[in-house]
């Protein structure tokens, strides 16, 4: 008897961790070394968007990566999580097939809205969607995020909006995401997020095989996995639920700073930042001393970088970020107005800034460095994964 399911297309968002994982403890399980913690970007600007479909009719399993077709076969994460979801199926038509001997195979394409280039991490909300889908289509009950971790670490956290916790745990059922603020929650609904897309032309360590380097060889990821994280996720925690962005921005720089002091201690040592990134280290600095008109009490940005140059900044505001936007367009003055705000045509906004940003120069010892940027993404703290269609 032939059969062929419905079509699920879903999407899913792209993850910034506040709280890096950085190592795992058990390399075939993906249990990391220590809790890690995100926010969910906005899907209006990044998303994934897989549709996937079952039917005895397919031959073997197929995966269409942004139009391109994928070993599946040849992947043994690919592999984890079909055989995870397919153990967890629940929908009659798979578990009541007539044939169990014989397996029923799925279809998917897997798209995302942003250029690779943009340097973001899209395993994430790849490995997300995926499994979001595949369990939409199997009906799966059982915790999502637990077969995420499968395909991508940091893909367990993109199973949910707002800011998200992964929590270590001590085996596979354990190891999984949490949500700690949903995304209508004042703080989320508060923040703003501006991802600078850096020039470079370096190729960098993936992360995967950068963090087992780290896990070997460097003795400050262990101190780092078993004092100083542990701690910071109660701090964290603590900063969401009060709204505190000053502790907030605070935990998210040093926490940066010692991922990558990390990287540093590795053998051969790892370097992600380039001189931009110094530099966007260096304004965000600066920025957070200077009185832009309302005092130096309280910090306005705070910056964290994954593997690779691009910084991610966290704003507590809109009006901020603009003031903040000015700054990034004074220093590093773009060739091509429209690609370096990719969202609001700022532009012109951006004038009633300019006393500001001179005096703020003022104060600087960074240099004007043009098209050091490629360009920027403004978003916002957004929502899990969503079904779109059926059909
Ligand atoms: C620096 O999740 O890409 O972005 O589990 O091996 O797939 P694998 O690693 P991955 O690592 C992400 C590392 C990071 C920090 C983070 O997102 O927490």
């Amino acid at each position: 008897m032939s059969f062929t399911s419905p079509k699920f297309t879903c999407t899913s968002p792209v993850n910034i961790a506040v709280i890096k994982y950085w190592g795992k403890e058990n390399e075939a399980e993906h249990i990391p070394l220590n809790s890690s913690l995100s926010a969910t970007l906005n899907q209006d600007d990044l998303k994934t968007t897989t549709t996937v479909q079952a039917s005895t009719e397919f031959p073997c399993d197929e995966l269409i990566l942004n139009g391109k077709k994928e070993d599946v076969q040849g992947s043994k994460r690919i592999q984890r999580v079909f055989q995870e979801i397919r153990k967890a199926a629940t929908a009659k038509w798979y578990t009541e097939r007539p044939n169990k001997d014989q397996e029923i195979y799925v279809h998917i394409d897997s798209t995302n809205n942003f250029p690779t280039a943009a340097g973001l991490a899209s395993s994430a909300s790849g490995y997300c969607c995926l499994v979001f889908a595949l369990g939409q289509l199997f009906e799966v009950k059982s915790d999502l995020s637990i077969i995420a971790r499968l395909g991508s670490g940091s893909a367990c956290r993109s199973l949910y909006g707002g800011y998200v916790a992964w929590e270590k745990g001590h085996d596979h059922e354990t190891s999984k995401a949490i949500q700690v603020l949903d995304e209508h929650d004042d703080f989320s609904k508060q923040t703003n997020i501006v991802v600078c897309v850096v020039s470079d032309r370096q190729k960098h360590t993936p992360s995967t095989s950068g963090m087992q380097q780290s896990v070997i060889t460097s003795k400050l990821l262990k101190v780092r996995a078993s004092e100083i994280v542990p701690q910071r996720m109660i701090e964290m925690d603590k900063a969401l639920k009060t709204k505190d962005f000053n502790l907030f921005a605070t935990l998210t720089m040093d926490d940066s700073d010692n991922m990558h002091a990390c990287c540093a201690d590795t053998e051969p040592a790892i370097y992600y930042m380039n001189e931009t990134s110094n530099q966007i280290v260096q304004l965000v600095k600066d920025f957070n001393a200077f009185d832009d008109g309302n005092g130096v009490e309280n910090l306005k940005v705070a910056y964290t970088f994954d593997a690779g140059p691009n910084a991610v900044l966290f704003f507590p505001n809109k009006e901020v970020t603009n003031k903040f936007l000015a700054i990034l367009h004074a220093f590093f003055p773009p060739s091509n107005q429209e690609q370096f705000f990719s969202k609001e045509p700022f532009v012109t906004e951006m004038k009633q800034y300019t006393e500001m940003v001179e005096s703020f120069k003022k104060s600087t010892s960074v240099k004007i460095d043009a098209d050091g940027l490629r360009y920027l993404i403004h978003t916002t703290v957004g929502y899990g994964p969503k079904v779109v269609s059926i059909e």
